[in-house]
């Protein structure tokens, strides 16, 4: 082998290796996954694999003497969509979370053996969140939850006041996941009337989840207001028939002494 003839080699596999399809599926949507084998090789048979933690499952198999082969679980929602040695197809029906990960088809060649090409699929769950947030003694906690596949990221976006956060990250055995940060703020009449964001990222893209702070001082003020005001009514109330029983009862005694 020349030296321009090893360094091609050494770039052809790099890009062989590097060159991973990827693609992506909402939850019980349809997709179909591709290989294509170029150059004249003597195909024997074509393997569809997942890679899973420790070893690779098969998934089908084609080839001219035996056909189709799919396997028992996979029988209902995969099949073969391009039946052809050197440019091979499968769809997957309905995906699933659990079908998240990456995938490899294997050309089983003679004399060279198997080639491998890889492919990586992403199975996404639409994203459900929620921000709401409640004062106590004026201690403010505001719960931005957010439930989705792949795990959604929360950050959040509050005015400047010292607070601190707390996350916890719960999978469900649907295979979602689900993030549930919560903030702390010691002084909530400091957010009144202000802005908290809760930013859930989740597939490259940004959505908010916004809440205004009532305005408790002006609340407070309101019920003080409100306080003093039926006060000062029972007051007068009060006042006047304390008069009217005071008159009544000096109207008796000048009565009964005459
Ligand atoms: C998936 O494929 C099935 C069967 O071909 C079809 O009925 C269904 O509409 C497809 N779903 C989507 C989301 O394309
Ligand atoms: C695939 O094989 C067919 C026939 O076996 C051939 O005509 C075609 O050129 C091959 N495709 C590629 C991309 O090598
Ligand atoms: C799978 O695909 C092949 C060829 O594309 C077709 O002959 C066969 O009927 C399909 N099997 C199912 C279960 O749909
Ligand atoms: C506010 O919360 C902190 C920490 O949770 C607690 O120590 C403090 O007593 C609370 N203050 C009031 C006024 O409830
Ligand atoms: C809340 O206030 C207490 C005492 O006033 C302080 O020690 C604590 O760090 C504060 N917490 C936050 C989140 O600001
Ligand atoms: C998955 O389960 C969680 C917790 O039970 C639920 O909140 C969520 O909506 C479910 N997601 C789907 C897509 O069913």
């Amino acid at each position: 082998m020349t030296y321009q003839g090893l360094i091609l080699s050494v770039v052809f596999i790099m890009l062989s290796e590097i060159v991973t399809q990827k693609k992506v599926v909402e939850v019980g949507g349809n997709v179909t996954l591709s290989c294509l084998l170029m150059g004249s090789y003597e195909i024997l048979q074509v393997t569809w694999q997942k890679k899973n933690t420790g070893m690779n499952e098969n998934l089908a198999t084609y080839s001219l003497s035996k056909g189709i082969n799919i396997v028992e679980t996979y029988r209902d929602r995969l099949n073969f969509t391009r039946l052809s040695l050197n440019d091979t197809a499968i769809t997957l029906w309905r995906a699933r979370i659990q079908d998240d990960g990456c995938y490899t088809c294997l050309f089983n060649t003679f004399p060279d053996g198997a080639i491998p090409e890889h492919t990586c699929l992403t199975v996404y769950g639409e994203l459900r969140g929620s921000l709401h947030y409640v004062v106590s003694e004026s201690n403010l906690t505001a719960t931005c939850s957010a439930n989705a596949w792949p795990r959604p990221v929360i950050s959040w976006i509050v005015p400047k006041a010292e607070s601190e956060q707390t996350e916890e990250v719960v999978t469900h055995p649907n295979g979602t996941v689900s993030v549930i940060s919560k903030l702390y703020v010691n002084s909530s009449t400091s957010l009144a009337g202000q802005l908290l964001i809760c930013r859930v990222r989740h597939m490259e893209r940004d959505r908010d989840y916004s809440v205004k702070v009532k305005e408790v001082p002006w609340l407070l003020a309101t019920v003080v207001l409100l306080i003093v005001f039926v006060v000062l009514v029972l007051t007068v109330v009060c006042w006047r028939r304390c008069r009217k029983k005071q008159s009544g009862e000096s109207l008796f005694q000048v009565e009964a002494s005459s």
